[in-house]
């Protein structure tokens, strides 16, 4: 009855309409719908449990209807909000939209919430969540996106998602759920993204992923477990960014993936066992991530010329030569750790440091070998009289998202790999003006190198023998304190191929923006290279504040011989003294006191000799 009404009511309209020449009346304002008693309860119940601004009691009715309401203002940084549908069909009108992300102190999931079963589209990403997700997911069948990635969750991915079939966009990735990758992600055929890494979870990657023809962006990491191969890529027209960092893949690239894959912009395949040729990748401009395989054969040289940007680095196998770029500008790869000749771009003595980074050792290229070296990481050369050594070299030159530097001493090499495979910006280079507390020398910590993945620091030369090595750290992109921040960075530090941090997170250890925390650690070195990997494991927010802040982040770097002490200047970031510490702090100065004057002593016996060794490297100099 009501529709016929409706349509009479329209027939008559447009017949008044076209009778007149003037427009018709404006319709009635219309009455905004109550929301339905049970999703109004519901979200009421959602709501005070999170503590968020929904004054309804169990016995008070909310002040406001919610569907009229639909924005609960937080701070900049994080409104709740809801959409409703209030269609014909609807009568009254549902809750279908939930976004509730970015509270650092929302920590459960409120039982209530999986009466809310009109949800098309659920955001709980960026805050604490923590335990299993509840099995009422299953509730949600008409999920649409779901996002409940960045939080702490655990246990395994419940069994009742298998029937939310509706998916198109689930991004779980930053959590500790654990399992192997569930098969029945491959029913949920809508799916256009695909976003599971950082997590706990096994391979393989089930074959039956195939199914999902209609992804467009499918972003997988950080398997274990078993070793997956490509069986599960299929002819995704639509795909453009595919990204399987670590996922433990062997065997070859698939056959013609240029034809599987027609529309693909993005390929990140770091960190896998891909053995075979490179001869299956005929893309234009395309971001290409292949390091950390096992690639043989010659580099194609028309695949390098019409990359966007191309990584292969660390597949030692993998030789040819460097083509001449087109147009005469920069090519932008990194090959370092292959067997590419570079002869044409490169000076015989950087070949010769190339080839000692193969770990063929550098003995034979250095006619002396250096004790110590520091880098001003993404900063400026800085000189300390009273340092060992006194020199924290400049580390200023732009490696967009993939090349590496090597010093004009050839002392020490940084190496980049990395782009957002979103937005393709590289972060690189950070600084800040501002103060940095806790330190003497806050101009090394006011500029810094960044990277969306790895980053790589080389001390080459240096004779054998024990090391003190010293990374020095200030957060300053991701602003907050540790338990106010939105944003939090994550990354894991090798040295010597050794893992010495897992999950690092600089706010929390230095306890605040801003802040120096330095790390030390004693290594050996004995092909006279020392090797710093700093490298993103996809934990860590990627989008607060703002896309592309996440991966490692690191201020300075120091390596002198472990018998020189430490305390010499600049000093290690020492933490903020407590007023009670006053005591501590007298006992701390003598002792200081003494450390420097021993300092001062033996710095100007390895001074002495330190400049007799680059005399002896550099007999012009
Ligand atoms: C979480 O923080 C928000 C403000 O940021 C506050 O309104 C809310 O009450 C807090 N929730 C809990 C459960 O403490
Ligand atoms: C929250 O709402 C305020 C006021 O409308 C707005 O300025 C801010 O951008 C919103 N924040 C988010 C994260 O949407
Ligand atoms: C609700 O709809 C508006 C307008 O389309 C949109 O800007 C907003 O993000 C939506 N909110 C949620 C929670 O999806
Ligand atoms: C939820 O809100 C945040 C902050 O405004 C926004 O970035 C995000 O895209 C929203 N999620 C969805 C699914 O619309
Ligand atoms: C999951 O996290 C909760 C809360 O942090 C903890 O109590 C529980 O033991 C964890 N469960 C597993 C399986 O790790
Ligand atoms: C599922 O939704 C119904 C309402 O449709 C509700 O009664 C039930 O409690 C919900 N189940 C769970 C596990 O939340
Ligand atoms: C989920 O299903 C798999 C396979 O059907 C089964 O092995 C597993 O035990 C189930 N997990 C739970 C928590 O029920
Ligand atoms: C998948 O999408 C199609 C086209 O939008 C739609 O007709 C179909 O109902 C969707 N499937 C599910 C399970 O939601
Ligand atoms: C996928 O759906 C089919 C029914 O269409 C079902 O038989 C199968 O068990 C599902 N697969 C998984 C892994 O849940
Ligand atoms: C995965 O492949 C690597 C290299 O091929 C092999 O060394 C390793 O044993 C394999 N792991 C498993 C669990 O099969
Ligand atoms: C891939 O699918 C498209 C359309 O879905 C079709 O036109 C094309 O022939 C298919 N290609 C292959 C190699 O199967
Ligand atoms: C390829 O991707 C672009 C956007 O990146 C899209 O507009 C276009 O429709 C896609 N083509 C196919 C065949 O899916």
């Amino acid at each position: 009855m009501a529709p016929l009404l409706l349509l009479l009511a329209l027939t008559g309209l447009a017949v008044a309409a076209a009778q007149f020449p003037f427009p018709p009346p404006p319709p009635p304002p219309q009455q905004q719908q109550p929301t339905s008693a049970s999703d109004a309860a519901a979200l009421s119940a959602v709501f005070r449990q999170w503590g968020l601004g929904y004054a309804a009691t169990a016995t008070t009715p909310p002040p406001e209807d919610p569907c009229a309401k639909k924005v609960w203002f937080g701070s900049l940084a994080r409104n709740a909000s809801i959409n409703c549908s209030c269609d014909v069909s609807f009568l009254p009108c549902r809750i279908t939209h939930l976004n509730v992300t970015g509270y650092q102190n929302l920590t459960d999931i409120p039982p209530a919430l999986f009466s809310l079963t009109e949800l098309v589209s659920l955001d709980l990403s960026n805050n604490n969540l923590i335990g299993q997700i509840p099995p009422g997911i299953a509730n949600l069948s008409k999920l649409e996106t779901w996002h409940f990635n960045n939080n702490q969750l655990n246990g395994s991915f419940p069994n009742g998602s298998s029937g939310l079939r509706s998916l198109q966009s689930l991004w779980m990735f930053d959590n500790y759920i654990e399992g192997t990758l569930p098969e029945f992600i491959a029913n949920f055929t809508n799916l256009t993204d695909l976003r599971i890494y950082g997590m706990k979870l096994q391979g393989p990657i089930p074959k039956n992923f195939s199914n999902l023809i209609n992804l467009e962006k499918l972003m997988l990491g950080d398997l274990d477990g078993q070793n997956s191969t490509f069986d599960f890529i299929a002819n995704w027209t639509n795909l453009s960014t595919l990204s399987l960092r670590n996922c433990g893949i062997t065997g070859q690239l698939p056959n013609m993936l240029s034809i599987l894959l027609p529309n693909l912009t993005y390929l990140d395949l770091g960190s896998n066992n891909i053995s075979g040729s490179l001869g299956q990748l005929p893309y234009k401009d395309l971001s290409l991530y292949l390091g950390g395989n096992n690639f043989s054969g010659n580099l194609p040289s028309e695949m390098v010329q019409s990359s966007r940007l191309m990584d292969v680095s660390y597949n030692p196998f993998l030789n040819g030569s460097l083509p001449v770029s087109p147009g005469g500008q920069k090519l932008s790869i990194n090959y370092i750790g292959t067997s590419i000749d570079a002869s044409r771009t490169t000076n015989s003595e950087n070949l010769a440091l190339l080839d000692c980074l193969r770990m063929k050792g550098c003995k034979s290229f250095y006619k002396s070998l250096i004790t110590s070296c520091a880098v001003n990481c993404g900063g400026k050369q800085t000189t300390y009289p009273d340092s060992l050594p006194n020199i924290f070299y400049d580390d200023t030159s732009d490696l967009g998202a993939a090349d590496f530097h090597i010093n004009t001493d050839g002392q020490w090499v940084v190496s980049h790999v990395g782009s957002d495979p979103l937005s393709n910006s590289s972060d690189g280079i950070v600084s800040t003006s501002q103060g940095i507390l806790g330190t003497d020398t806050p101009e090394l910590y006011q500029t810094a190198r960044t990277s969306q993945s790895d980053l790589w620091y080389y001390v080459v030369g240096l004779s054998m023998g024990n090391y003190t090595v010293q990374l020095f750290f200030a957060e300053i992109v991701i602003e907050g304190n540790f338990n106010n921040r939105t944003g939090r960075r994550s990354f894991n530090i090798d040295i010597q191929d050794q893992n010495i941090k897992t999950d690092f997170d600089i706010t929390k250890e230095a306890d605040g923006f801003r802040k120096a925390t330095n790390i030390t650690y004693e290594a050996t070195v004995d092909n006279s290279v020392l090797k710093i990997h700093l490298y993103w494991n996809g934990r860590g927010t990627h989008a607060i504040p703002y896309e592309g802040a996440y991966g490692p982040l690191v201020s300075a770097i120091r390596v002198f011989p472990p018998e020189i002490p430490p305390n010499n200047s600049p000093p290690p970031a020492r933490p903020q003294a407590a007023p009670h510490d006053n005591k501590r702090r007298g006992v701390v100065a003598g002792i200081a006191a003494l450390c420097i004057a021993a300092a001062v002593i033996s710095s100007s016996v390895v001074y002495l000799w330190w400049k007799w060794v680059s005399l002896v490297k550099h007999p012009n100099a």
